[in-house]
């Protein structure tokens, strides 16, 4: 079943935000998902720590690069979607994870177009194509997009990087008080209440557009 990488050459940038939102729609929509800590800082077992997890997601924490790969074929037997968090240094563990990887996500956190991060990561997965002699798919996205400007940086974005014949994610995730929140409180936004946060429904129909542009990038859409 796909395995699905977040890569970024930068800490900070929504990675792990992006990995338990999409995580979260999966299991809200009954498939079984693993999620793979690969970070040293361990960012998702401190969030499983918090609230645990939905019965259908499962975490595994694995940050060696001598047992990452195993890891990631073991989830993949067992799970619909395995979901692999990073962390923003280039390490050996980062090269094979995205070796294994199906589809690799650059997420960048801006709503102005940061080509030379972008590319390093972009240059990683070329690097890994060669390694595993085979296309591996990957797509920019921007994380924590301002809200009101959402639609317009969409099209300037999606202009820029055609320009450079890197393929962006059709959807973005939105700055929401909601993903901040599954940090403090843990669980999935479908474990939120609308009193736990603002802005919880647009949070929520946000994440949803997400999972579905992942899935459509999974069928190859937009490559
Ligand atoms: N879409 C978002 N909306 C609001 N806050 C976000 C969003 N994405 C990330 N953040 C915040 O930005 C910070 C860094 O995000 P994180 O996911 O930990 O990045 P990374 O894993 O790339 O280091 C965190 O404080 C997180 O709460
Ligand atoms: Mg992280």
């Amino acid at each position: 079943m796909p395995v699905i990488s977040f890569v970024s050459s930068k800490g900070g940038v929504g990675k792990t935000t992006s990995a338990v939102v999409l995580a979260g729609e999966f299991a809200a929509a009954g498939r079984k998902v693993v999620l793979i800590d690969a970070d040293p800082n361990r960012p998702l077992e401190a969030w499983a720590r918090l609230k645990g997890t939905p019965d259908i997601l499962r975490l595994m924490i694995d940050d060696s690069a001598e047992t990452i790969i195993d890891t990631i074929e073991d989830a993949r037997a067992n799970a619909d979607f395995v979901i692999v968090d990073l962390e923003g240094t280039a390490t050996d563990r980062i090269g094979f994870a995205i070796a294994r990887s199906d589809l690799v996500l650059i997420p960048l956190q801006s709503s102005v177009l940061d080509a030379s991060e972008a590319a390093k990561s972009v240059k990683l997965v070329h690097q890994m194509r060669k390694v595993a002699n085979r296309e591996i798919p990957y797509r920019v996205f921007f994380t924590r997009v301002p809200p009101a400007i959402r639609e317009r940086t969409a099209r300037d974005i999606d202009r820029q990087f055609s320009d450079a014949a890197i393929p962006v994610l059709p959807a973005t995730l939105i700055d929401r008080a909601a993903y901040r929140a599954l940090f403090s409180l843990g669980g999935i936004l479908h474990d939120l209440e609308r009193s736990d946060v603002s802005g919880l429904e647009s949070a929520k129909e946000n994440g949803r557009e997400f999972a579905q542009a992942v899935i459509n990038a999974l069928k190859g859409e937009g490559a």
